[in-house]
């Protein structure tokens, strides 16, 4: 997302999936800029269901805070594979004490 928004030359989307309406709330107020800019597409979803993607969309998946809620690892894990590219990359992130902390 930084990277995004720092390089006028990348092209690439950032989309985001939550299923709280809380959240994709809070995120939009959070990005607005980014999401007029075409930049961000926040999505109101489960991430269970992908079907909203095609197949072999994405250069990169990141997930923070999250696995440890999701209910069927299996299922969604086998969702992120198919929607990423071949020789993607995921990176998955959990908050921890400093300095562990990745922010
Ligand atoms: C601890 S919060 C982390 C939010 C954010 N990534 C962060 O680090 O601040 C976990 C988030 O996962 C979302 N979530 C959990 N299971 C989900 C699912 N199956 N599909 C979509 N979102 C889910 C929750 O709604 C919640 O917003």
């Amino acid at each position: 997302m930084t990277y995004c928004k720092s390089n006028s030359q990348v092209k690439g989307k950032v989309y985001g999936v939550d299923f709280s309406d809380e959240m994709v709330i809070a995120a939009t107020k959070r990005v607005k800029k980014d999401i007029d800019d075409g930049k961000v597409e926040l999505i109101n979803g489960d991430v269970t269901d992908l079907s909203c993607f095609a197949s072999n969309t994405f250069d990169r998946v990141f997930h923070c805070n999250c696995y440890y809620f999701w209910p069927d690892m299996d299922t969604i894990t086998s969702e992120l594979h198919r929607v990423e590219k071949l020789n993607s990359r995921t990176n998955k992130a959990l908050e921890g004490p400093r300095p562990f902390s990745i922010w």
